[in-house]
């Protein structure tokens, strides 16, 4: 992985807006345009309405033009290697294939990286939605 996306998803932690849960999260997006978007998370007082790194990272990516997910870094500043929760993994598998990759993090850089398909196996999928 190359070093600018770890470099975004860390500079991304600056930006979290967490003052309820105090867990920074920073992730990056590379787009298949080859821009990088980043995102934090922004948690909310009512609490269920706040939301992840990875999700406004994939905002950024959808309203930048960009269509699919080449790859992601995600970084929590306590946490090191820390993996998308379980809503993230859905929401970045309708951007990402099988074999993307994300990258997780320490404070240093990627540590290690998972497949989209090693993350959400058995993702759901129909094509009945019509
Ligand atoms: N969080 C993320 O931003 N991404 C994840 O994949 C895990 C959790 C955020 C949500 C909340 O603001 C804080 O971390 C604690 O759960």
């Amino acid at each position: 992985m190359a070093k600018d996306l770890f470099d975004a998803a860390k500079a991304a932690l600056a930006f979290s807006h967490s003052p309820y849960s105090h867990f920074p999260v920073g992730a990056a997006i590379r787009g298949d345009d080859g821009h990088i978007y980043s995102g934090a998370n922004i948690e909310n007082m009512a609490f269920p309405d706040g939301w992840c790194a990875e999700t406004t990272a994939i905002s950024r990516m959808i309203m930048g033009g960009a269509k699919r997910i080449a790859e992601i870094a995600v970084i929590a500043e306590k946490t090191p290697l820390c993996t998308p929760c379980g809503g993230c993994r859905q929401k970045l598998s309708e951007f990402a294939g099988p074999d993307t990759r994300i990258w997780l993090c320490d404070d240093t850089g990627p540590q290690r990286s998972v497949t989209m398909a090693e993350l959400l196996p058995a993702a759901f999928a129909t094509d009945k939605l019509t």
